[in-house]
């Protein structure tokens, strides 16, 4: 299992801007391979708490073991972090000092072929993070129909074909199901040219896994909870892998973080309010090219963190 030992993305960026005060109380709402995870816990004391969430209960299993020597000081929750409140209400918590989401898949999940992630092997295309939910990629792309997959390829793909592509899927499911994600890339190479293949295959691929984990409600969601969970001074890191993530964490930012909220109409005065966060990351904080050589998967992150107001 030592596969899930990947270095953490920005992990001094992340241990940084957090400020970990050790007696307080963090979440870890990816807990992944747990390196992360760990960075926070050396930081933490006996009286401070690190929850740790993960909807994949191989992370959690992985990240149990690994955390051993832990144990005290942290709480693991297989679950998923749009649920936050719920599960730390759960347990009786009802503020936290800081909130980090490291976004997207671990390099274990990417790796392992029957996990149905990777347009480079042929197996069922699965694509769930979390292996007990009932939709999954196959059902996505032999179920829903012609607008809706259009739909999906360009709002979480943002891909230009989108419509060729979702059609050629429906005229070949009135043939035979589409089993297996190598089925899939067939399909998207004879809709595409040879020169955009890769770039085509890696959109479509993406948009179907953001579909099958609602990876961007789940992010909107955990975002606004996020507010009323930090307490003041309290910060919240994500790091996030594509424009789609980043851009709504950056406009959440920059709308909580305004006191004055236009009317839209030069008659009316503008709304004056008290913000509620502070951006720390005017710019997202991105790896160096030391780290993207030792860890390429870290090439695409964008770190924005704030502060609880
Ligand atoms: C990039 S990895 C995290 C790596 C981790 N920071 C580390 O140091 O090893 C992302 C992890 O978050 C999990 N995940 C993604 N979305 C989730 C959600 N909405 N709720 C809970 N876990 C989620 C995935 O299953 C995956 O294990």
């Amino acid at each position: 299992m030592d596969i899930f030992y990947h270095t953490p993305v920005l992990v001094d960026a992340v241990t940084r801007y957090l400020s970990v005060n050790p007696d307080g109380i963090y979440v870890d709402g990816t807990l992944g391979g747990g390196g992360h995870a760990e960075s926070i816990l050396t930081n933490i004391s006996p009286k401070g708490k690190l929850i740790g969430f993960d909807m994949d209960i191989e992370a959690i299993t992985f990240s149990k073991t690994r955390l051993g020597k832990y144990k005290d000081k942290i709480l693991f929750i297989h679950g998923n972090f749009s649920n936050i409140k719920q599960h730390l209400n759960n347990l009786g918590v009802d503020s936290i000092d800081g909130l980090l989401l490291d976004l997207g898949l671990s390099s274990h999940q990417i790796d392992d072929a029957l996990r149905g992630f990777s347009f480079r092997e042929g197996n069922r295309i699965d694509m769930r993070m979390d292996r007990e939910q009932q939709i999954d990629g196959w059902k996505v792309i032999n179920t829903y129909d012609q607008n809706r997959l259009t739909d999906i390829f360009w709002k979480f793909g943002e891909e230009r074909n989108s419509r060729r592509i979702a059609k050629h899927i429906i005229e070949r499911r009135d043939k035979r199901q589409i089993e297996s994600t190598e089925d899939l890339a067939e399909i998207i190479s004879s809709s595409t040219g040879k020169q955009y293949l890769n770039k085509t295959l890696a959109r479509i691929f993406q948009a179907v896994r953001i579909e099958v984990n609602n990876e961007l409600e789940n992010l909107r969601k955990a975002l606004k909870d996020s507010i009323e969970l930090l307490r003041t001074g309290g910060k919240i890191a994500v790091i996030s892998y594509h424009s789609l993530e980043d851009r709504i964490v950056k406009d959440f930012f920059k709308e909580e973080s305004r006191s004055v909220i236009s009317s839209g109409n030069k008659y009316i005065p503008d709304i004056q309010r008290n913000a509620l966060l502070k951006v720390l990351t005017k710019k997202p904080i991105i790896p160096s090219e030391e780290e993207i050589v030792v860890n390429p998967r870290a090439r695409s992150a964008k770190l924005r963190v704030a502060e609880r107001l």
